[in-house]
């Protein structure tokens, strides 16, 4: 029998084995794992392809991940050749998921691990020396890439133990007392199963909203569905709203439909990504900006504004367009119409061409 809980609720031994039961027949189906069918056939999850699903999972959804996991294994299908790649392409490949600087660390971290020999530590700790991978991601790779046990706690997971045991202390405050409940919880024998069932448990079972209690496998153990409202967990503390941002981003547009780029520093936000010329982002919300914020005399006229919200902040630009046919200033590149998609543009850039030049930055059809 398993130790009883400090709230007094004890989760039973077979808690771990019902998840399992579970999770055989309701797994998900994703492009990076191996599902209990084939591994009972004797495959194994491919270390490489666990690390960048999981590194590419971080703050993203397993939705928006999908393809871009499909496209970079079918480019980089092993991290020597992901090692071998130019970083612009990494980055190009990257344009859209957002959180640039875990494109710019998984690179940094396939060349480690390449120039190691090729292969990933398999333990907590080794795992962590690598760039960009974190508390989470070491245990998720240890759990799901080596079958060894690990306290695997995501988002999903958070919100699991949070209704299982009724945590009443603030999200915030309680991640030491969730992972101290996931590690009592960790079975011996699937550890890597028993991580991608409790995701999928919160993913498809447990969910913020309306959750299907009456399909629970953990039904029994959990606390919430005697008081009957698990919605309440986990319990947050209320938002802060987040600081406004104000500035202008300027597309320059050539004849041929080219349009004027340049590259971001390679260090802070969207580091090393590619932008169309903005000002500075100010704290400054009143009024408009003009044209007369412009990198260079032309005729400027004012498109519309975008809005972005990033993590820290929300921002909203004014996007000036103007016809341009001269050579690109210093530092700034022209980027032909059909290679625009191509390019390592964030989605807040994307957002700002298209409303001066709607569907320039979508991909062209193939005829
Ligand atoms: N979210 C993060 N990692 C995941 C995984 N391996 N399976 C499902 N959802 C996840």
């Amino acid at each position: 029998m398993a130790p009883a809980d400090q709230t007094g609720k004890t989760i039973s031994d077979d808690t771990a084995s019902r998840l399992l039961a579970w999770y055989d027949v309701h797994h998900r189906e994703l492009p990076w794992r191996v599902t209990p069918r084939e591994h009972a056939r004797g495959a194994r999850p491919d270390p490489y392809r666990i690390w960048l699903s999981e590194v590419m999972l971080q703050q993203t959804t397993v939705e928006a991940v999908k393809s871009y996991f499909r496209a970079f294994v079918e480019k980089w299908p092993d991290v020597e050749a992901l090692a071998a790649a130019p970083t612009e392409d990494v980055m190009k490949a990257w344009a859209g998921l957002g959180y640039y600087s875990r494109a710019r660390n998984l690179k940094a971290c396939a060349d480690l691990v390449a120039a190691r020999g090729g292969r990933f530590p398999d333990t907590e700790v080794a795992l962590r020396d690598l760039p960009g991978i974190g508390a989470y991601t070491s245990a998720a790779i240890t759990a799901i890439a080596f079958d060894r046990p690990a306290a695997v706690v995501d988002g999903n997971v958070e919100r699991v133990i949070s209704r299982l045991f009724s945590i009443t202390t603030p999200l915030s405050e309680a991640k030491g007392e969730i992972r101290v409940h996931v590690e009592r919880m960790v079975p011996a024998t699937r550890p890597g199963d028993f991580a991608q069932a409790m995701m999928d448990l919160g993913a498809t079972i447990c969910t913020p909203r309306r959750p299907r209690c009456m399909l629970c496998p953990l039904r029994e153990d959990c606390s919430v569905v005697v008081s009957g409202d698990p919605e309440h967990f986990p319990v947050r503390l209320p938002k802060a709203d987040k600081p406004r941002r104000r500035g202008a981003a300027f597309v320059a547009v050539r004849g041929d439909g080219a349009i004027l780029l340049r590259k971001r520093p390679d260090k802070g936000l969207l580091g090393g990504m590619t932008e169309v010329p903005t000002t500075a982002w100010t704290a400054r919300i009143d009024g408009a900006t003009t044209e007369a914020a412009a990198p260079f005399p032309a005729n400027w006229r004012c498109e519309g504004q975008i809005a972005h919200v990033f993590t820290h902040f929300a921002l909203e630009l004014d996007v000036f367009r103007a016809e341009v046919d001269s050579a690109a200033p210093a530092g700034h590149f022209w980027s032909l119409a059909h290679e625009i998609s191509g390019e390592a543009l964030p989605t807040v850039m994307k957002k700002a061409i298209e409303a001066a030049i709607p569907g320039a930055t979508k991909k062209p059809r193939p005829h």
